[in-house]
């Protein structure tokens, strides 16, 4: 399957780390997860929450291709996993009437690869190419002149004497999603017409998320439960889906199957997923760096071996959440805990504690002094 995370040439330690088992909020599809995210997939632009531009966006794009009767430009998506960018790519199929054909970068591992999917497209095809960043180079070429001419280059014989054939394809739309748009050569990047970026969801829209698949698994969802699961969420669609099974499997084991705040937060607990989101090993590392380093700065490697991983995995799996959430400040002198940290952990930063703001500023006579406001409670 196209799913599968085998290593390409141009895969890298990144992807090693991303593979850690990271367990209940890991914004990664798990087996479970492509088992069932295909029943609570929205199918149509306005089933679909969240992401007011970017829909937005899209639908002038797509409506005003389908006034002029032509395939609308290549559209790209860029963001984290869980987001919501294959259930966009087959939302644009769907609101087009058109086909949808799906494979991916890794899946493409010789431009002939490629060809075979472009010459057997139908006119007006959606193509979804996924984890686009991931494609062979020179497919890459391939796909440059197919975006913009419509026709492949299929070359025949080896060495010297090899030539050439051009070869029409049928008009079509490529919709290409990644997480990494850094990672995109520029001229592929610009060919696209329309780059979609996708964002973290709110609180809000991740409670209307949950409201929505817990009517599709017949679960009954409180209010007061629907606001509790979404605060642990990490702003990732996929991740609110996978808590709402595991704390509707709670209900259905332990309970009476009523999806309330308390059965709610019994079942997170088991999960050790606790109230912002923060999970086993995003907690290891900020007990380590409060207990173990009065709140840092520490190097990378430090703090890694200190809570048992590689540096690769605390980089890519936790850190991003923790900077992102404002709990871990990454300055030029290592890792420092934020005064948010110190009061999620319900600990008391000592007071010469190192605080991320006054670290970052590269200043490192600025080091604590015990700042007003900036104390845990
Ligand atoms: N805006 C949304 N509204 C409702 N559900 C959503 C939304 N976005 C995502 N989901 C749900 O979240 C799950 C994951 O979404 P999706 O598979 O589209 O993410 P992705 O961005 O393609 O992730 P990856 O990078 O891992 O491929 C799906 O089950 C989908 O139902
Ligand atoms: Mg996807």
């Amino acid at each position: 399957m196209y799913d599968s995370h085998e290593e390409s040439h141009r895969g890298s330690a990144t992807d090693e780390a991303a593979a850690y088992e990271r367990g209940a909020v890991s914004p990664d599809a798990s087996m479970d997860d492509h088992q069932v995210e295909g029943a609570l997939r929205p199918r149509a632009l306005d089933e679909f929450v969240g992401q007011e531009r970017v829909r937005e966006q899209l639908s002038l794009v797509l409506h005003s291709a389908q006034r002029r009767n032509r395939a609308p430009d290549h559209i790209l998506m860029s963001g984290g996993p869980g987001l919501g960018k294959t259930t966009l790519a087959m939302i644009i199929a769907a609101e087009l009437g058109a086909p949808l054909r799906i494979t991916s970068g890794p899946a493409i591992e010789r431009s002939g690869d490629l060809a075979a999917v472009l010459s057997t497209l139908q006119e007006g095809e959606v193509l979804f190419l996924d984890e686009i960043h991931r494609m062979a180079r020179p497919a890459e070429e391939m796909l440059y002149v197919a975006m913009e001419d419509f026709r492949v280059d299929v070359v025949v014989g080896k060495g010297p004497g090899a030539t050439a054939i051009p070869l029409d394809i049928a008009p079509f739309t490529l919709v290409g999603a990644t997480t990494r748009a850094g990672m995109l050569p520029a001229p592929l990047r610009d060919r696209f017409g329309f780059t979609a970026h996708m964002d973290f969801y709110t609180p809000a829209e991740l409670e209307l998320i949950l409201y929505r698949s817990a009517g599709l698994l017949g679960a009954p969802l409180d209010e007061d439960a629907a606001r509790e699961i979404a605060g642990r969420s990490r702003g990732t669609p996929r991740i609110a889906n996978r808590l709402l099974r595991r704390v509707r499997d709670y209900a259905e084991v332990r309970g009476d199957g009523r999806l309330s705040l308390a059965t709610a937060r019994a079942a997170l607990e088991l999960y050790e997923v606790d109230s912002l989101g923060l999970d086993r090993l995003d907690r290891a590392i900020l007990d380590v760096l409060m207990n173990r380093f009065r709140g840092g700065p520490v190097g990378l490697s430090t703090l890694a071996v200190s809570v048992g991983e590689e540096a690769e995995t605390v980089e890519v799996v936790a850190e991003p959440f923790l900077v992102r959430s404002g709990f871990l400040a990454r300055t030029p002198r290592g890792r420092v805990a934020t005064p948010q940290a110190w009061a999620h952990m319900g600990l008391t930063p000592p007071p010469d504690a190192a605080f991320g703001a006054a670290a970052a500023n590269g200043n490192s006579s600025a080091r604590g002094s015990g700042n007003g406001g900036t104390s845990a409670p």
